[in-house]
């Protein structure tokens, strides 16, 4: 069968009549809804009671799918134990850092330190595995629900005292690390040390940060026990689990992606317009990123109504459809939803779906329709077998590792709000609205690749991964760190030398002190900053731009520096969004790298296999124009030179 895009959603016909079933496959085929991943919450109807199974409905349901060619992605339901395990096992229930106890009545309550959850789980996976690895329909395994689920409490300190032990070794050698002679924490015993739960004060930072990787190391590991099951129990089956994108930092997204077949994740941008499609860019970028730059999968999006703090966010469906084209274009292997069809009543009863409440002759559901059918003419883009090779071919990286993310979220930093995630999207957003293309990167990983490297707020590096960005620059790279990166080694160590330590020798600077302020800041080239400053030596560097004003009055504030072949930049305050874009544009033009359109004018090259294609996506209320030479995807039109975009539509182009 040639290659198509996946199109679908999550189905959950546990909900509804067999009748229901019967319209769904056939508004299915009318959407052209080729896949659909079923059983994702189906865990008490397919075990009611303790190794009681119920699979008949579910053998039925994929018997329908696959004779009406709707491929399957099944999952396993181990996000949401049903009520008679927790029931039965207590101590597998949740409990907060706080020592609350969560009892059963939402989803997620279980505790992945808990033995019999974690054997009730392996069960369960078991028994898909053994009736279904080879189902006809089957397409691909899709292991739990969102893994994020942290969990405190004895069974919890048990299992952390033994990650413990296996890094350290020895109580001296962790006390040495954490540093624990501060507020008198000297450990003389294993058992003597707790999961950092709520406690009277700040509590130790070095220990915060083991117990993220641990409780990361936990969740991945019962993916790996779960994927191991699945794929001694099928052939050639890929396996995945949904990542939350981007919120969601329990996890290391890196591990899990290297452990998975496929990388699939779920997003929710929250922002209306340019903004919302900044955000689906970010995701998009950081999938393709975490999948090594291969094809991956959009395992769910919203339809019209979006989830977000107070009220929803309504989206039009062109603006669903641009969306589905940004993750497709960033190698998507197709656009799936939650959900197809509403529920009647649960917990999100008013979750958009592709089917909404009130039926078949709706725009939600002609938007639905419409998207099925553009997705079927762009079949050209499913990579097929081609899936092995690369999607994209950028220059320009931005460092996103765990560990940066847990650093700052840790309590008695100088500033309480030093927020990573929303300098990440910063810097992404500035080179998305420059029409940069951006890859994610691990400081483990091969950094030679890219001509430019952006550290945002990497408080954490260890002396390894400094060296690599010397190494990198010396050979060279340019580099652009932010304020407050490499102040302690990977242990929360702050390192010698000033803030900043671990880089100081590659930008050239030593950070004095850093200066946190509450008013607006501005620096010589009439930039403006808020939030942080820094008392800067220049070791090497030059100063490219000055503070004007207040306590840091003529100092510098952005900082260049030759190192062997390459440049290290450093900012070493929170630019605002302009300047930051300023900044950062000059820096890539003297890297002789150039954007595409920008300001929500969005071009994007793909590759797939041989095949090259840009894909235009005006996100503005403005016709926009844009060079572009080949055959349009779906009229056969012939481009060659600048080609007008009308306000809110696409072009996709085979170059
Ligand atoms: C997540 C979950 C879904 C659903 C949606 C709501 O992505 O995986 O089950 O709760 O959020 O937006």
């Amino acid at each position: 069968m040639a290659p198509e895009l996946l199109y679908g959603g999550d189905y959950n016909p546990e909900q509804f009549s067999r009748e229901v079933w019967v319209e769904d496959v056939r508004l299915m085929k009318v959407a052209r809804v080729n896949t659909v991943t079923v059983g994702v919450f189906s865990w008490s109807s397919l075990e009611p009671s303790e190794g009681v199974f119920t699979f008949g409905w579910l053998d039925d349901v994929l018997d329908l799918l696959h004779e009406n060619g709707i491929g399957v992605i099944l999952a396993t339901p181990t996000a949401s134990p049903p009520p008679w395990f927790s029931l039965a096992h207590p101590e597998a229930l949740p409990i907060t850092a706080d020592g609350v106890r969560l009892l059963h009545g939402s989803r997620d309550t279980y505790n992945p330190a808990a033995e019999a959850y974690r054997h009730a789980a392996r069960r369960i996976a078991t028994e898909l595995g053994r009736r279904y690895g080879t189902h006809p329909s089957l397409r691909m395994w899709h292991v739990h629900n969102e893994y994020g689920t942290v969990s405190f409490g004895p069974v919890v300190d048990a299992e952390f005292r033994l990650w413990l032990e296996r890094k350290y070794g020895s109580l001296s050698a962790l006390n040495e690390v954490w540093n624990t002679t501060f507020w008198s924490q000297r450990y003389g015993e294993w058992a003597e040390i707790f999961a950092p739960q709520a406690t009277q004060y700040l509590g130790n930072p070095a220990q915060l940060l083991d117990f993220r990787r641990f409780a990361a190391e936990l969740l991945l590991a019962a993916f790996n026990e779960q994927s191991e099951i699945l794929k001694s129990l099928s052939t050639g089956i890929p396996v995945t689990t949904n990542f939350m994108l981007p919120s969601w930092l329990h996890y290391d997204q890196w591990a899990f992606a290297a452990a998975e077949d496929m990388v699939s994740i779920d997003d929710y941008p929250s922002e209306p317009g340019v903004e919302g499609h900044a955000q689906a860019a970010f995701s998009g970028d950081l999938a393709r990123s975490l999948a090594g730059n291969r094809p991956w999968l959009l395992m769910e999006q919203a339809t019209n109504l979006v989830y977000r703090r107070d009220a929803m966010l309504v989206r039009s469906t062109q603006e669903m459809v641009r969306s589905s084209l940004q993750y497709i274009a960033r190698g998507s292997l197709g656009a799936l939803f939650f959900q197809w069809r509403a529920p009647r009543t649960g917990a999100e009863l008013f979750h958009s779906s592709m089917v909404p409440h009130s039926g078949e002759d709706t725009d939600q559901f002609r938007g639905t329709v419409h998207l099925g059918a553009l997705l079927a003419e762009l079949s050209e883009l499913a990579p097929g077998s081609r899936q092995a090779e690369p999607v994209a071919e950028n220059r320009v990286a931005i460092l996103w590792y765990p560990e940066a993310w847990w650093a700052a979220e840790a309590r008695g930093l100088p500033r309480a709000d030093l927020n990573y995630l929303s300098l990440v999207r910063q810097v992404h957003r500035a080179l998305w609205l420059a029409g940069v293309g951006v890859d994610f990167v691990h400081p483990d990983h091969e950094l030679s690749g890219y001509d430019v490297l952006l550290l945002p707020l990497a408080i954490p590096l260890s002396t390894a991964q400094a060296e690599a960005f010397e190494d990198y620059v010396g050979a060279g790279g340019v580099l652009v760190a932010w304020y407050f990166s490499g102040t302690t080694d990977d242990n929360f160590s702050v390192a010698p030398g000033g803030y900043g330590g671990q880089l100081a020798r590659v930008l050239g600077i030593r950070v004095q002190m850093v200066h946190p302020v509450d008013n607006a800041l501005e620096l010589s080239d009439g930039s403006t900053a808020t939030r942080w400053s820094e008392h800067l030596d220049l070791r090497g560097a030059e100063a490219v731009g000055h503070y004007r004003g207040g306590a840091l009055d003529g100092q510098p504030a952005v900082t260049r520096h030759q190192f062997g072949g390459g440049v290290a930049h450093y900012l070493s305050t929170h630019l605002d969004d302009d300047a930051l874009r300023r900044n950062l544009v000059s820096i890539l033009d003297q890297a002789g790298i150039q954007g595409l359109a920008g300001d929500g004018l969005e071009v994007i090259e793909r590759r797939v296999g041989d095949g090259h294609f840009t894909i235009v996506l005006n996100h503005t209320d403005a016709p926009g124009v844009v060079t572009v030479r080949g055959d349009d995807l779906i009229t056969g039109q012939s481009y060659a030179g600048p080609t007008e975009i009308a306000a809110g539509a696409y072009l996709i182009v085979r170059t």
